[in-house]
């Protein structure tokens, strides 16, 4: 059934009839999680770092937006569907605690961080400060900023694992000076899983007077999602992420007076210059994705934030205690539950990563992430909510058959 004429994607979302959780052990309520995700299980897909999988309400809406679209495009893009943007973003600011008018839909965390990146006037002998384990595309959009406009990246290097918080900030306050402009804080490092300290490091952002950029690509739908309570100047994420919804959504969060400051990555009209909504002046683009955004948060809150953490940690818990002291493991993620996400890595020493990853994949039809850092070599182990308790034993048991011990 295709929506009429006034009815949004959110709005013809289906009922589930899942029933939340109590515990991150409670496997019944867990299998009806499961149930709700048409995924592929002749394979145990545990990357669900990169991207995630939608639950059908989730898919379903936006398939049937697009659906609709294609009915008369024009109308239905824009006159039907694209108006829902406003009520998908006045969800998304009460998510985040912050006003709709601070809030933009994006394609994923990469536009939005680069909007402030590329968007906030810097000049030559301005400094950022950024650390060696930030993303790469944002390290590499700094190298854009340096070699274009003489801006000074200064990078902090974090040790790995990571050391206690205090340390953490005591480094940044190391590469601050009268010069610094911005400090960019990733929130969970999605090359171990480590979680930085982002309040005390906007804090000190605002102390000396910069801008506070925060990449959540890894937070935002785990951990608290309260950025009033951060004090970030801008906060950019993936909604593919850990909200499950449609892959290509995004968001962005820049406090309502930093927003005239920042130039839009594609020039919007100058009466937008204050207004939040000249960040999604990107021409024509498919309305179905960011619709489907409401129906990924009402799976999120049926499922509640606080028990999709508490479950995804303690399946990484299950996988690290079941190959403990296997070929020499050496876990790289802490298991403090306020420093950790879903995320979590392991190096075995002589095992080369990709290759292990090779073997899970052609041997067990177990899928991970190789990860290859100057610094590190490890295995990247992401369960999602979807992902059963059986699935993590297989790789358990993948694990003890081919590590050698
Ligand atoms: C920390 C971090 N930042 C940014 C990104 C970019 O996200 P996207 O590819 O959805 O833009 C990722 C992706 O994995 C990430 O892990």
């Amino acid at each position: 059934m295709l929506a009429g004429a006034g009815l949004s994607a959110t709005a013809l979302a289906k009922p589930t009839t899942v029933i939340a959780p109590a515990a991150p052990d409670d496997e019944p309520a867990w299998r009806a999680i499961q149930a709700e995700f048409d995924v592929d299980r002749s394979m145990v897909n545990l990357n669900n770092g990169g991207v995630s999988p939608s639950p059908r309400l989730v898919h379903e809406a936006m398939k049937t937006a697009l659906d609709t679209t294609n009915l008369a495009p024009a109308h239905y893009l824009w006159g039907v569907l694209e108006p829902g943007v406003e009520a998908v973003r006045g969800d998304l600011a009460l998510e985040a605690n912050v006003s709709p008018d601070e809030i933009a839909i994006t394609r994923n965390a990469s536009e939005s961080l680069q909007i402030v990146q590329l968007g906030l006037p810097l000049t030559a002998g301005d400094e950022v400060v950024v650390s060696n384990l930030d993303y790469p595309r944002m390290r590499t959009t700094w190298a854009q900023r340096a070699a274009r406009d003489g801006v000074v990246v200064r990078e902090v290097v974090l040790p790995t694992p990571l050391p206690d918080d205090a340390t953490i900030v005591a480094l940044f306050r190391a590469q601050i000076t009268e010069r610094t402009r911005l400090v960019h804080v990733t929130q969970v490092l999605h090359w171990t899983g480590g979680v930085l300290p982002v309040a005390a490091l906007c804090a000190l952002a605002r102390e000396a007077g910069a801008f506070s950029l925060v990449d959540g690509a890894h937070a935002f739908g785990l951990l608290p999602s309260d950025l009033r309570a951060y004090g970030c100047d801008a906060y950019g994420t993936s909604l593919h992420k850990w909200l499950n919804a449609p892959i290509g959504a995004g968001m962005l969060f820049v406090r309502r007076e930093r927003i005239e400051q920042i130039w839009p990555l594609q020039p919007a009209d100058p009466s937008l210059v204050g207004n939040i909504r000249k960040f999604e002046e990107i021409g024509t683009h498919p309305a179905a994705m960011h619709d489907a955004i409401g129906a990924a948060l009402v799976f999120h809150r049926m499922v509640g934030r606080e028990r999709k953490l508490s479950r995804v940690q303690a399946l990484r818990r299950r996988w690290v205690d079941g190959i403990a002291g296997v070929g020499g493991a050496r876990v790289l993620t802490t298991d403090d539950p306020a420093r950790s996400a879903a995320l979590g890595t392991v190096s075995f020493p002589g095992v080369e990563p990709g290759a292990l990853a090779a073997r899970l994949w052609s041997e067990r039809r177990i899928f991970v992430t190789p990860i290859v850092h100057p610094d590190f070599v490890c295995i990247r182990v992401t369960p999602g909510i979807q992902t059963s308790r059986e699935e993590v034993d297989r790789f358990v048991t993948a694990i003890r058959e081919l590590v050698p011990s």
